[in-house]
């Protein structure tokens, strides 16, 4: 069986749901079930005997070396973070205590346990880190996007306590021999993703006719890829990537973040069209994110040529499967705009109004 951490997260559940659509190898699901855990995105498998959900967190070394002597996995693949950029700018410390402390904790139960595994067991067992682009900064418009061997930059308390949780992974393999793979991915959207971040918001605001905040002049871009091509990237990377190394991973989707959003706007109007009119009278402007990054791109080359990878879908397929999801699931969209989520909304938009 194989360990995750976070697997009631955006990725984290995609990746367990698609795990046990392919094999019947369990899964044992680790998540402190912040406000970015969701149970319910994995109500589908309730009552399967082959997902063991715990919650917990990844700084519980008790808990984590227990799991460990427990179930003996093969794998542990690592999601658990905090993830948001604008909520690591209002308060980094539990970016801190996640990403970098937690991760510390993860490697040193990874360690213990893997140094007492035997032949093949210790052979092929592998810490699969699940890291991001944001960690190489920010690119200039005519720069080439990141490879592997671009330097780390990170400009947001989330990617600082990223690239330090990516340079513990390396520490781990290069001092103890841990057999530890890294993935950098590009912007993620899909289903269950949380509507903090920029596709889920805009759609769910526009659905609501509420306001689709675009900080600063809207032209920074992203690279997107839909979340199913990033869970059947990580497979391939734990099945047959090589130990020690990292891999980028990207949609070659780069868009300016107006572009998006029209995008979506243009989608809901096909598909749920507002008598008030076009949605994108609801594109509003507001003040920037401070150190926001201009540009992220990604040199998926290396991943393509030793693994065969590529993205199944286009931008203009995957965000249509993703607002298609977003209308054909109210409830859950109803469910994860709890209390916390309107008190998160409150914070971050009710102070700043339109440029
Ligand atoms: P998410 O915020 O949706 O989910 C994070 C999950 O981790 C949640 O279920 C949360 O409850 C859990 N968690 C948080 N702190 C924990 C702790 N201390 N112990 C145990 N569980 C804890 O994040 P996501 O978007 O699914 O991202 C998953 C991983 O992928 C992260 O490591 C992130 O840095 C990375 N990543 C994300 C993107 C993206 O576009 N979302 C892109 C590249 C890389
Ligand atoms: P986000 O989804 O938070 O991902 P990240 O910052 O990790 O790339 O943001 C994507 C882009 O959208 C980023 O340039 C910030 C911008 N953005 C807005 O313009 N308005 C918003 O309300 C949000 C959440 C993001």
């Amino acid at each position: 069986m194989i360990l995750i951490t976070g697997g009631a997260g955006f990725i984290g559940s995609n990746f367990v749901l698609d795990w046990l659509a392919q094999s019947d190898e369990p899964v044992i699901n680790l998540d402190a079930l912040t406000y970015a855990g969701n149970l319910g995105n994995l109500a589908s498998l309730q009552g399967d005997p082959r997902h063991v959900f715990v919650q917990g967190d990844i700084g519980d070394r008790a808990l984590v070396d227990q799991l460990l002597a427990e179930h003996r996995p093969r794998a542990i693949v690592h999601f658990a973070a905090e993830s948001h950029v604008d909520r690591s700018i209002h308060g980094p410390g539990a970016f801190l205590k996640t990403n970098i402390e937690g991760t510390y904790t993860l490697l040193e139960a990874a360690r213990a346990y893997w140094s007492h595994l035997q032949g093949t067991e210790r052979e092929t067992f592998r810490f699969h880190h699940v890291s991001t682009d944001e960690v190489y900064g920010s690119l200039g418009p005519e720069d080439a996007p990141f490879t592997e061997d671009h330097p780390y930059q990170p400009n947001s308390p989330y990617s600082a306590s990223k690239a330090a949780s990516d340079h513990l992974v390396r520490a781990w393999h290069h001092t103890y021999g841990l057999p530890v793979v890294t993935t950098h991915c590009s912007n993620n959207y899909g289903p269950y993703h949380f509507p903090e971040k920029l596709i889920p918001l805009a759609i769910v605001n526009a659905l609501a006719g509420k306001p689709l905040p675009v900080y600063g002049d809207g032209l920074n871009v992203r690279d997107w890829l839909y979340v199913k091509d990033h869970c059947a990237a990580l497979r391939l990377v734990l099945e047959r990537g090589r130990v020690g190394q990292t891999y980028n991973i990207g949609g070659w989707n780069e868009k300016t973040n107006l572009e998006i959003v029209r995008t979506i706007c243009r989608l809901l109007d096909e598909l749920r069209p507002d008598a008030a009119g076009p949605r994108e009278r609801l594109i509003t402007f507001v003040a920037d994110r401070p150190g926001h990054d201009r540009r992220y791109a990604i040199d998926a080359r290396k991943i393509e040529r030793e693994l065969g990878w590529r993205p199944a879908e286009t931008f203009e397929t995957g965000i249509r499967k993703t607002v298609q999801w977003y209308l054909d699931h109210p409830e859950w969209v109803a469910q994860v705009q709890s209390g916390a989520y309107r008190q998160w909304i409150a914070t971050q938009y009710g102070r700043v109004g339109p440029a």
